[in-house]
C-alpha cells in the first residue's frame, strides 16, 4: 500500500467535491467522455449513500486521492458501486488499496463476494485485484463487464 494512505467514510458535505473528482476521472477514460457529457446526470452520489457510511475516501498528504462506494445486495454479497482515483495519480496503487479496503469492509459485513459492473477500460485493473469475469451487462453507456471477487 502507498505510504501515508488512510481511509475513512466520506461526509455528506463532501458530495460535490467527490462528484467533481468523479468527473475528472471519468473524462479521462477514452470513449466515455462524449457519453458522459451527453448525460451529465449520470454523475450523482446520493446523499443517503454518503450518510450510510459506505462511501470511502482515501487520503494522502491531507488530500483526497480517490473514493469508492459499496452497496449491499439482496443475496448478502456486496457490490462496488463506484471507484475513482484522481487522474494525475493513476498507477500508484491508490485504486487497488481502495478496492482492498472495500473488500475488507464487505467481508466485515459478512459478504462472500464482491461484485462490480466494470468499465471495459478497467478490466485489467480489476483482474489485477483478483476479480474474475462472470458475464456481461448492458448499461446506459453500453456493455459492461460483470466481475466478481470471492472474499
Ligand atoms: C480504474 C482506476 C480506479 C485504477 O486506479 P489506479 O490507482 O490507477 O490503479 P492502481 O495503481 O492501484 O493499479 C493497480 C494495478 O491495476 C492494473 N492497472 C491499473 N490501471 C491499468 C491500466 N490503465 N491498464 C492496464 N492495467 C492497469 C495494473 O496491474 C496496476 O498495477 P501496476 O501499476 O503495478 O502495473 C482509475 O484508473 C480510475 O479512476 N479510472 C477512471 C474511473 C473508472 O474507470 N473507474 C472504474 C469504473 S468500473
Amino acid at each position: 500500500m502507498p505510504p501515508d494512505l488512510t481511509f475513512r467514510s466520506a461526509r455528506v458535505s463532501e458530495r460535490e467535491a467527490l462528484e467533481a473528482l468523479q468527473w475528472r476521472a471519468s473524462l479521462n477514460n477514452p470513449g466515455d467522455r462524449e457519453a458522459l457529457l451527453a448525460h451529465p446526470d449520470a454523475i450523482h452520489i446520493p446523499p443517503d449513500q454518503l450518510a450510510g457510511g459506505l462511501v470511502f475516501v482515501a487520503e494522502s498528504g491531507g488530500a483526497i486521492v480517490g473514493f469508492a462506494a459499496l452497496v449491499s445486495r439482496s443475496d448478502g454479497d456486496s457490490e462496488l458501486d463506484a471507484l475513482f482515483v484522481e487522474p494525475g495519480l493513476w498507477r500508484r496503487g491508490y485504486g487497488k488499496a481502495l478496492l482492498l479496503h472495500c473488500a475488507q469492509a464487505a467481508r466485515d459485513r459478512g459478504s462472500a463476494a464482491l461484485h462490480v459492473v466494470g468499465n471495459r477500460h478497467a478490466e485489467a485493473f480489476y483482474r489485477s485485484c483478483g476479480f474474475e469475469l462472470v458475464g456481461a451487462a448492458e448499461t446506459r453507456f453500453g456493455s459492461g463487464l460483470l466481475m466478481r471477487m470471492r472474499l
